[in-house]
């Protein structure tokens, strides 16, 4: 085989990676007969890009004689590594270089990070080889999306319990004390049900778009957040009682009104999530992801990550 390099990728480099993302995952899904992925590759693209400011050193390309024929991206949150990205073009996977990407960007073992990361369950490779990095698939994550069409079960907050729109608390200048206060409350249930705080990821939510609120009780302790996002995407969510996720996700779906159908990541531990979704009119979509971690870190029936390629 010719000689492969394995280097940290350029910023102009991003939108090759994003076709790689494509034609690798089509490459296996069209023998499933799924659908192909839209040629709109916008939101991976910006996903990319985040993963590229926020670790930079962590995007690594594999570069044969003329073009880049693989790539891998994960990003440090605390003490939590978790590998958002490695895909390489279906003519030159087997090889080993798989192997060689997510080696390059693990952390050394003296740091003792938690290794961390989503697979797709229809892939057999890359669920195999996380796991010889102690990356066993633990839990699935279900794609749960569709139209609300049973409004009425959707349960409404608890008494008391009021929903207060991010900006209403983060106004004035982005040092000010609003800011502080609402980076606080959301480090606070990120570090209680996640394990990690990552406020670069909320920077991210907001800047795309995402509009979040905090879940405040009777006395102004705030039990929980969630986003809502005009593309009828949903989520992230947190709260500090499961009995909360129902309440906040009946909330979420009618803040914020949809283009379209709505849509959901829900670990499988959310069990009273999924059965607001599915009472909801909401369906089941695709094969699940695997998530999957070589130590426990977060409180999946607590918390709805953002999407497969960033908790
Ligand atoms: C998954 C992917 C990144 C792996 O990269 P690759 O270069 O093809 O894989 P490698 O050759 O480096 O290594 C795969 C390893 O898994 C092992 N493996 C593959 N299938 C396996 C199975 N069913 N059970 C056990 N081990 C298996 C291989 O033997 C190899 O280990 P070895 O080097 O010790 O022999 C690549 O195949 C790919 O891009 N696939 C499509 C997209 C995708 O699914 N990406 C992952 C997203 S979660």
């Amino acid at each position: 085989m010719t000689s492969i390099d394995v280097r940290p990728a350029a910023a102009a480099e991003i939108p090759t990676c994003a076709k790689i993302w494509r034609e690798s995952i089509n490459d296996y899904t069209s023998r499933l007969n799924q659908p192909p992925i839209p040629d709109d590759l916008g939101r991976i693209i910006r996903l990319h890009q985040h993963l590229f400011a926020t670790d930079p050193e962590r995007f690594v390309v594999a570069v044969g004689p003329e073009r880049i024929v693989g790539f891998a991206a994960a990003v440090m949150r605390e003490r939590l590594w978790f590998l958002s990205m490695c895909f390489i073009r279906p003519a030159e996977q087997g090889h080993g270089l798989g192997r060689r990407l997510v080696e390059a960007i693990l952390p050394p073992p003296n740091v003792g990070a938690i290794l961390a990361t989503a697979t797709d369950s229809a892939q057999p490779i890359s669920n195999a080889m996380y796991s010889r990095y102690g990356i066993v698939p633990r839990l699935p994550l279900l794609s749960v999306a569709g139209y609300v069409t049973h409004p009425e079960t959707l349960p409404d907050l608890p008494p008391g319990m009021v929903a207060v729109p991010f900006e209403t608390i983060a106004a004035g200048p982005p040092d000010g004390a609003g800011h502080r206060e609402l980076s606080a409350a959301v480090g606070a249930l990120d570090r209680e049900l996640l394990g990690v705080e990552h406020p670069q990821d909320h920077r991210f939510l907001r800047l795309e778009g995402r509009h979040g609120f905090l879940y405040r009780d009777a006395i102004g302790v705030s039990q929980g957040y969630g986003y809502a996002w005009e593309t009828g995407r949903v989520g992230p969510v947190a709260v500090r009682h499961e009995a909360l996720m129902g309440p906040a996700l009946g909330h979420l779906l009618r803040a914020v009104p949809a283009r379209g159908a709505q849509a959901v990541w829900v670990p499988g531990d959310a069990a009273s999530a999924v059965g607001t979704l599915l009472r909801a009119g909401l369906r089941f979509e695709d094969f699940p992801i695997l998530l999957g971690w070589d130590r426990p870190f977060a409180d999946f029936g607590r918390y709805l990550p953002i999407s497969p390629g960033l908790l």
